[in-house]
């Protein structure tokens, strides 16, 4: 059998979804996966990044990372999705490339993929469960199969979001926790996608 393909698809202004990405791709291949570490294009305006110099240093410390494209969708068997909230929802960035994807959705391109999805927010209640529940509205519209981590291992009990890794960024930068979290995550949502392969 092929290895399963992992797409590891994010948004990241300032940095923790980008740490939390690379720790979910180092899962996936731990795990056996092909993986592809895309971001999603940048669509604030210049005026409102300039304003905050984290976000500048972000851009160009990322600048090698490649862009999403509808592609990497279709390639994929398994695709993470990490976003940070955004008023308890997802960012504008990650859902327009998400909205992009009506082409592959109407012939049926996406459906049977495994999803998974990991999160960053400002403060502990700053609504990254909605933010995982939101994404997870378009997994159930392209017929996907959810693999959340749950508490399907002890580092869950510690990270404490059996919905999808999540981060508290006001906190600091991820914790080793919340990275082994995150790498666990990857690794379920591969070997699920492994077992479907296997038996297709
Ligand atoms: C427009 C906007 C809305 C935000 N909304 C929330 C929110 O509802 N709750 C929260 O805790 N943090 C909120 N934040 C903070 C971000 O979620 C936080 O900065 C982000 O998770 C950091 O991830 P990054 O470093 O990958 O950009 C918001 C930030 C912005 C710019």
């Amino acid at each position: 059998m092929q290895p399963v393909n992992a797409a590891i698809i994010y948004y990241s202004a300032t940095g923790t979804v980008h740490t939390l990405a690379r720790a979910v791709a180092e899962g996936a291949e731990k795990a056996g996966a092909t993986v592809r570490l895309r971001k999603v294009a940048e669509l604030a305006p210049a005026e409102a990044i300039s304003t905050r110099p984290e976000w500048v240093q972000h851009l160009e410390d990322t600048a090698d990372v490649p862009e999403a494209t509808l592609d990497d969708l279709a390639w994929a068997d398994v695709v993470l999705f990490g976003t940070p909230t955004r008023f308890g929802n997802v960012s504008y960035q990650l859902k327009a490339f998400l909205d992009t994807t009506g082409p592959l959705w109407f012939q049926g391109a996406l459906a049977g993929k495994v999803y998974s999805a990991f999160t960053a927010s400002n403060t502990a209640h700053g609504g990254q469960e909605s933010t995982l529940l939101a994404l997870g509205n378009v997994f159930y519209h392209w017929g996907g199969i959810i693999v959340p981590p749950g508490y399907t291992d002890p580092i869950q009990f510690r990270s404490g979001n059996p919905y999808g890794t999540s981060h508290v960024a006001g906190d600091g930068p991820p914790t080793d926790v919340i990275l082994h979290a995150a790498r666990h995550q990857a690794q379920r949502a591969v070997d699920t996608a492994t077992a479907l392969k296997a038996s297709a």
